[in-house]
């Protein structure tokens, strides 16, 4: 059985810990805070606690590790795990320059490891759909796709909304299409904070021709998670705040010669939990199934465009 570490247990890696607890065995659970340490150690008995991320690395026996760090730390983590031979699952964004991705990638295709980005969204069933509905050519050729995830609150005051809420549809956006943007523009403000941008728009084309755009916002009325697809024959929706009709495909489009309109109906989403898939996917990539390469590059991907947006926006 692949035996598992994870490294920073605050709000969101004891969520990791509890699926690999019953995936993998959950060997080792680190965290620089005693206090925290303590709380999981309660929860997880089996697993060895360490304050310290080099004790874990040192077991020869550990298969992979899986990083859920404040993002400042997860390029020199991920490099550190990588480098001593590990498999790694890193939260997302694994860096947050395009260069160091790239060394990332790198060292792992070097060391054919596998090199992980939690982008969780990819894993949802309701993402999956749409994937589905694109590859399978029921949308006919993708035109546009937006994504609005807009909300009042949680104000950040040290992370724009670019990378508190963008990264996922970002990530969403690029694995639809597929295709790394020729051109990429963004703009916000601060409005809470100076200098930390509550609401960004941005704007991204690619060479084929696509276009998609982003809302993204905790200044809002409005509480959406929503990715719109828009293809020449139908549409498609994928809207997470709704509890059953998660994926609403439109027979709509448009032609020169005016709007066509026919059926709309909801396909049936499993309501599996995406974090349990994206940990059994690593796992199985770990197991040596699948392209352990592609998530490693994707994520490369998403890191590029999230540095040129990020430069857009520090630019207007
Ligand atoms: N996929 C998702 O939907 C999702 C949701 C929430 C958070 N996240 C990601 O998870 C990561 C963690 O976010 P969070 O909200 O849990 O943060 P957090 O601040 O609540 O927890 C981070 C933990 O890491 C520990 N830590 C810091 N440096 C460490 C080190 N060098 N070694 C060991 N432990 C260390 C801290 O003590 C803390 O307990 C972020 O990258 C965030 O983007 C992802």
């Amino acid at each position: 059985m692949t035996r598992i570490g994870v490294a920073g247990l605050g709000y969101w890696g004891p969520n990791l810990a509890r699926n690999f607890d019953t995936l993998a065995e959950l060997a080792w659970i680190c965290d620089q805070s005693p206090e925290r340490l303590a709380e999981l150690s309660a929860r997880f008995p089996g697993a060895t606690a360490t304050q310290s991320f080099e004790e874990m690395l040192g077991d020869d026996a550990l298969d992979a590790v899986v990083i859920s760090t404040p993002v400042p730390t997860h390029y020199e983590l991920a490099k550190q795990a990588l480098e001593a031979g590990k498999h790694v699952l890193v939260e997302k964004p694994p860096a947050m320059r395009a260069a160091e991705m790239d060394e990332l990638v790198a060292l792992a295709a070097d060391r054919d490891l596998v090199l992980m980005p939690g982008h969780l969204l990819l894993y949802h069933p309701g993402v999956q759909k749409l994937k589905e509905l694109i590859a399978g050519g029921e949308l006919g050729e993708v035109r546009v796709i937006y994504g609005n995830r807009q909300n009042l609150g949680i104000v950040r005051t040290n992370e724009n909304a670019l990378w508190s809420l963008g990264v996922h549809d970002l990530s969403v956006i690029l694995y639809l299409l597929d295709e790394d943007p020729d051109v990429v523009t963004a703009q916000g403000r601060g409005f809470v904070t100076p200098g930390v941008e509550d609401v960004v728009f941005c704007y991204l084309q690619f060479p084929s021709g696509k276009i998609a755009h982003m809302h993204l916002s905790w200044l809002d009325p409005h509480k959406m998670r929503r990715m719109t697809v828009v293809g020449s024959e139908k549409m498609a929706v994928f809207d997470d705040m709704e509890a059953e009709r998660k994926v609403t495909v439109y027979e709509k489009r448009a032609e020169a010669d005016g709007a066509h309109t026919g059926d709309i109906h909801s396909p049936k989403i499993p309501s599996t939990e995406p974090l349990r898939i994206e940990c059994e996917h690593f796992l199985r990539l770990v197991a040596g199934e699948g392209d352990r390469r592609k998530v490693a590059t994707d994520g490369a991907m998403v890191v590029r465009a999230l540095q040129r947006l990020t430069d857009s926006l520090d630019g207007g």
